[in-house]
């Protein structure tokens, strides 16, 4: 026969004294107790001892697995207090984790840097829907039935009479069916077109200006236009209005502003032409003051629609419309 149980038991005891966690007090317990341990070995053995002596050797064996059993409960209680113990702590003097933050768009940004210059101009801000009627996104403009605009390749349409808008210009005629002169309103949203490839994406952003009083006057747009661009990107920046068309402005233009990326030398982003085109303007037509039943001879106005990923991408050097909506957070981040 191998160790004595007495000699099992001090090893055992000792062992015992040394672990210092959880984990190696459970090793030894199996190394032990466990089902091919050595105590439970032990037991199994008397089996082989003649029967006078089987009886006490039995007791005393017994006798002990019951004290090692008790000092390996004791050891793993004693454990699982102290590590439970270290989770209830809070250390006072470590620092907060921080919350994730998130960050405002860049097309939001700007449409609000937009918004607060003309604010300062003494404009209000405007909402309306981005699902319109026909009635407000084309007829009340002045959009003869046939025009290239209503076409399908342009429009989402919802049903025969409601699409979703194309423009921000609604809004012009919603605003003025509420309010009688004078009027100035800036009203920034979505808008959306059939249309997408490297500088276009079926959803983007415009803001719609109008001011509306007696003896507004073109000279009037070119002033607020020109302080606008001045104060969006910086005073060295001049405008050029090229003449141009739209059903519910007469006359128009086509704003063009010095190209920001190369000052007028010419470059990849305006094409080599030194010039950017940014928005598009005119004076109120006559028949969209009468569809909104002002007094049109007395009352004058002019418009603006303006496309924010544009005005965005030159301000922010961004050469790819399409990552302003891929909710990429390497992109997002950096705003
Ligand atoms: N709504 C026009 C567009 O989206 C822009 C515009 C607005 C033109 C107001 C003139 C006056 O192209």
């Amino acid at each position: 026969m191998g160790k004595s149980i007495e000699q099992i038991e001090s090893e055992a005891l000792k062992a015992l004294e040394a672990v210092s966690d959880l984990e190696n007090v459970e090793l030894l317990s199996t190394k032990y107790l466990g089902r091919k341990g050595e105590v439970t070995s032990f037991l199994r053995s008397l089996s082989k001892l003649p029967q006078e002596k089987r009886a006490e050797a039995g007791k005393k064996a017994n006798q002990i697995k019951k004290t090692l059993e008790a000092a390996f409960n004791e050891a793993i209680e004693k454990f699982e207090a102290a590590t439970s113990q270290t989770g209830d702590e809070i250390d006072v003097s470590l620092p907060g984790r921080p919350v994730p933050r998130g960050t405002l768009h860049p097309v939001t940004r700007i449409t609000n840097q937009i918004c607060e210059i003309f604010t300062r101009l003494g404009f209000d801000i405007a909402e309306g829907p981005e699902v319109e009627t026909d009635y407000y996104n084309f007829e009340a403009l002045n959009f003869p039935k046939e025009h290239p605009a209503r076409d399908m390749q342009d429009t989402f349409f919802v049903s025969d009479n409601i699409v979703l808008r194309t423009h921000t210009s609604p809004l012009q005629v919603r605003v003025m069916e509420k309010q009688s002169p004078p009027v100035r309103i800036v009203a920034p949203g979505k808008v959306f077109r059939c249309d997408s490839d490297i500088t276009h994406t079926p959803m983007f952003h415009q803001v719609e200006g109008l001011m509306v009083d007696e003896g507004v006057s073109f000279g009037d747009l070119k002033g607020i236009l020109t302080t606008f661009i001045h104060q969006i990107f910086d005073d060295e920046i001049s405008l050029r209005f090229r003449p141009s068309f739209f059903p519910f402005t007469e006359p128009s233009a086509e704003v063009d502003i010095l190209c920001v990326i190369c000052r007028g030398k010419g470059c990849r982003v305006c094409s080599k032409t030194g010039w950017l085109e940014i928005l598009g303007s005119g004076m109120v037509h006559p028949a969209v003051f009468e569809n909104v039943n002002y007094d049109t001879p007395k009352y004058t106005g002019f418009a603006f629609g303006m496309g924010v990923e544009r005005i965005a991408m030159l301000k922010y050097g961004i050469d790819d419309l399409r990552i302003f909506f891929n909710n990429d957070v390497r992109f997002l981040r950096q705003f």
